[in-house]
């Protein structure tokens, strides 16, 4: 037990969390494969457009530790379809998360195997996201920022590859009633 009590604030006027020490920012070029659209000659403004941004405040990545964060996703879209996160699965498939909504409206997507569900992201709302269960967050307020807060087994460690080898069953798609979802 190398840790000593701490105190961290979200941050609602800067988007971030006070006393983060590790800070991301993913653009469009970064994520592009995710996204449905194909294009190859995509022009360079467009592919350095800021989707998400996180700070994260680090602790050793043992176990009874915990990690904090607060993920950020813009307003946009790229051809129809919302800004959302990565995704990813957890390296320790048994480790949980919570979300929790601090501004905006969005969608946490999560599937186990072939299992799928989503929850919406609202202020104030916070989502159990158990062990073994891919997540995605979709900003899906075309005019606002997403903020949530997160915290998660400091071990659990990220699985990228989890959501391209098992994709999301749906993906989230601007629309006249506000978004609708399109199966694969
Ligand atoms: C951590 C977690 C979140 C995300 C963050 C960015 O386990 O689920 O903090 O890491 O919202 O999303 P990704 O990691 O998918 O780029
Ligand atoms: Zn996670």
């Amino acid at each position: 037990m190398t840790q000593l009590p701490f105190v961290t604030r979200i941050d609602t006027a800067n988007h971030t969390l006070e006393g983060a020490d590790n800070f991301s920012e993913t653009r469009l070029k970064d994520m592009r494969s995710l996204y449905s659209y194909r294009n190859s000659n995509e022009d360079d403004a467009t592919l350095e457009t800021i989707v998400y941004r996180v700070s994260r405040k680090d602790v050793p990545t043992e176990p009874g530790e915990l990690l904090q964060c607060i993920t950020e996703i813009l307003p946009g879209d790229y051809h129809g379809e919302f800004f959302m996160t990565k995704g990813h699965g957890h390296k320790q498939r048994e480790c949980t998360e919570i979300y929790l909504g601090i501004a905006g409206y969005g969608l946490v997507l999560m599937q186990n195997e072939n299992e799928f569900r989503f929850e919406e992201l609202l202020p104030g709302r916070a989502i159990y996201i158990p062990g073994g269960w891919n997540h995605r967050t979709v900003n899906i307020d075309p005019q606002q920022y997403l903020l949530f807060y997160s915290i998660w087994p400091a071990n659990s460690g990220y699985d990228y590859e989890a959501v391209i080898k098992n994709p999301f069953q749906y993906r989230v798609f601007r629309d006249t009633q506000g978004y609708r979802f399109e199966e694969r």
